[in-house]
Formats: structure tokens, sequence, C-alpha cells
């Protein structure tokens, strides 16, 4: 079998992941920060030390602004829910994933917010940095309160330009949230360079932590509504949830067997490096999209990006179709529309979506040629 689809999750993991999450279960899982036993203790210790190892990854300055979620989708549900109000306007832009539209959609559709699309220009090649600024501008309104996008594209590897926006938001006074699901691991994000005031990150793709596992890392002196109240080990006597991070967002048990695994995660990729990552997953594209373009019969969706995910079509073979022979063969890809609508309605794909190929860290070019292998022999078996 030859996995594809890391997009979708990180598979296989590094040994380390499942080692520390195995010892953690086995050696030291207490509940984080209740109770005065020393394996509440070390289980706390586990915890803050994935923290401080995810703040100095992205350059956040105070690692108590790193909130443990489930999931980039939490980490963007609890950003939007928490620092909008009545009556704000919203941008997002033409290449999100579900995760940012459908809380936002939500939000409008009661009519407690409104929002514009800018375009992210995927489709246009060079630098078209400049022409994603001009959109934002053309879309903003003066009661414009938050921009929120994808940082890469989770169909394709077109990635925003990061600090430019976040330049342009600061200076307007708009909350800039960042939605890294594609991302994180992948390309090096800064915090404070590009003046980002949330960051939504998955645990469990690029940093290589197992799934229910994800963080949101919040702007120093930001204050967000909560989402979940509860017990959070701390001023038990209080009815309101802490004023201070983390405690205020995070009710109830994290899950530290699957933030241990995170940790050690974080620590393979820190050892392997995210420029060294970026450059195989360029080149694995590279390759691929060399191959795929010779077929006469194969579209690959906006080719001159390069990066860790591809998108492509195989002349009238739908993508589930294309997607169930390739898994036949042995290769796990996803088909379909990618929980994207957006993306896919800016990439103009047909009505049964796409097939994604989404190298990760184990592939190799031999994966890629025996890919482009199992493409040509179904196209050579359909016509
Ligand atoms: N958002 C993930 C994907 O694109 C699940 O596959």
């Amino acid at each position: 079998m030859i996995y594809l689809d890391n997009a979708a999750t990180a598979f296989p993991h590094p040994r380390c992941v499942t080692e520390e999450q195995a010892r953690c279960m086995r050696d030291y899982c207490g509940n984080p920060g209740r109770g005065s036993h020393l394996l509440a203790m070390r289980a706390a210790e586990k915890i803050y030390e994935c923290r401080e190892a995810i703040a100095s990854l992205f350059s956040c300055r105070d690692a108590q602004n790193v909130i443990f979620t489930l999931n980039a989708t939490m980490s963007i549900n609890m950003a939007i829910k928490g620092l909008l109000h009545e009556g704000d306007h919203v941008l997002i832009s033409d290449m999100e994933h579900n995760a940012v539209f459908r809380p936002i959609y939500k939000l409008a559709r009661e009519g407690r917010i409104s929002y514009d699309i800018f375009s992210a220009h995927a489709l246009e090649e060079g630098d078209v940095s400049d022409r994603v600024i001009a959109s934002i501008f053309e879309k903003l309104r003066p009661n414009t309160k938050m921009l929120i996008c994808a940082h890469a594209s989770n169909i394709c590897s077109s990635v925003l330009p990061l600090e430019q926006i976040g330049e342009h938001c600061r200076r307007k006074g708009i909350f800039f949230v960042v939605d890294a699901a594609q991302s994180a691991g992948h390309l090096p994000i800064d915090v404070e360079r590009m003046q980002i005031d949330a960051l939504c990150l998955p645990g469990h793709k690029g940093l290589l932590g197992p799934q229910g596992t994800g963080a949101l890392l919040l702007g120093e002196n930001i204050s967000a509504d909560t989402l979940l109240e509860g017990g959070s080990g701390y001023n038990s006597l209080e009815g309101s949830m802490p004023k201070d991070p983390p405690e205020r967002y995070e009710a109830g048990t994290l899950p530290t067997p699957a933030i241990a695994g995170l940790c050690a995660g974080i620590q393979e990729l820190k050892r392997i490096g995210i420029q060294r990552i970026h450059e195989h997953e360029v080149t694995l594209n590279r390759c691929l999209c060399r191959r795929l373009m010779k077929l006469s019969k194969v579209k690959v969706y906006a080719p001159h990006l390069e990066g860790s995910v591809l998108l492509f079509n195989a002349q009238e073979i739908p993508a589930d179709r294309m997607g169930a022979m390739l898994n036949e063969r042995g290769f796990c890809v996803r088909t379909g529309f990618h929980c994207a609508a957006l993306a896919h309605a800016s990439l103009r794909t047909p009505v049964t979506g796409a097939v994604r190929v989404s190298p990760g860290i184990y592939n190799t070019i031999a994966h890629m040629d025996a890919f482009a292998d199992a493409v040509e022999e179904i196209l050579e078996g359909e016509f």
C-alpha cells in the first residue's frame, strides 16, 4: 500500500509518536492539573512540554497562549465564535475549507454577521501577492472585524501571502485568523512576524501527532469568549471560567496520551526540519506533475503551484471511480470535493470533483512513478 493522503491525516506516524503515546498510558497518565500526586504532575509536565514545543515552532512568545483543542476545526470555531460580535463583517478567501466557510455561513444565515470572499488568484501564475491584497482591499468595509483564511489550500498547493495580509490587517485593526491545517509542519509560520492574532492548528497532519490533537495560538492580550465551560483544574470555587489562557479555553480533561504523542511528533519534525520537508514535497509534486502532464487525458489543476498537494482528473473517469481503481492497485488518495466547495469552484473542477494526491515525508520518487504508472494503466484500460 502506498499512502498519498497526508492532507487528510499523516500516516504512518514516526515510531517515537506511537511509543510516547504508549509510554504515557503505561507510565504517567494521571489527569493533568487535577491532583497533587506524582502522576497528575507528570502528565501536566508533558502537557506543558508540548505547549512549549508548539510555541517555539511558531515563534509564539508565551506558551500559555497555546490552547489545546481536538483539531483545527475546533480551533477555527473557537476563534470565529469567540471573537466576532453581532453586526461584524468578515473576509474569507475563495480557497476556504468548510472548517472556515461553514461557521461563517451559519452566523451569516442567522443574520448575526456578514461576509465577503476575496480571491486567492490560485489559477494565475507568478507572484500574485499584490492581486490578493488588492482583492482584500476591494472587499473591506468599515465594520470588517476579521480576516480568516487558509494559509495553504487543502486541494492544491496554493499559498496565501500571510506576511503582507497580516501587515494590512494590523494596520486596519482587523483580527487576522489563519487556518494552518495544511501548512503547519510544511511551511514556516511565525505568528509575530506575520502578525497573526489566532493560529489554528491540527496536530495530526504536518505536526505528525495523533488524531484528537489540535491547538489555537491566541495573540497576546486577546481575550475571546469561550465555546466550552467546565472544570479547568483551577479556581474551582468560581462560577466563571478563568480569565487567562490556557485554562480559560480548556474545559475538561485533555487527551494527555495524544498530546504526549504530538510532542514527540513535533520533536521529530524539528529534527528533520520544515525546510527539508518542504523541499522533499516539492520534489515529489514536481515529479508527479511532470509525469501526469504527459498523459493527454489528464488535467492537473493549477500545475504551476508546487507544494504538498496535487489535484487532477483523468478525462471522463469520475474522481470517485478513479479513487476506487487506484485503491484496488494499492494507492490511498482522497477524491470528491474534500470538504472545500469554495476552493473547488475557484479551480473550476467538474461536478464529479477531482482526485487529490498528498504525499508526505515517507514517500519517495519511486512512489510517484508507481502512482503515475497506475494512472497510465487505468487510462489504457479505459480507452
Ligand atoms: N481537511 C482534511 C482533508 O482535506 C480532512 O482531507
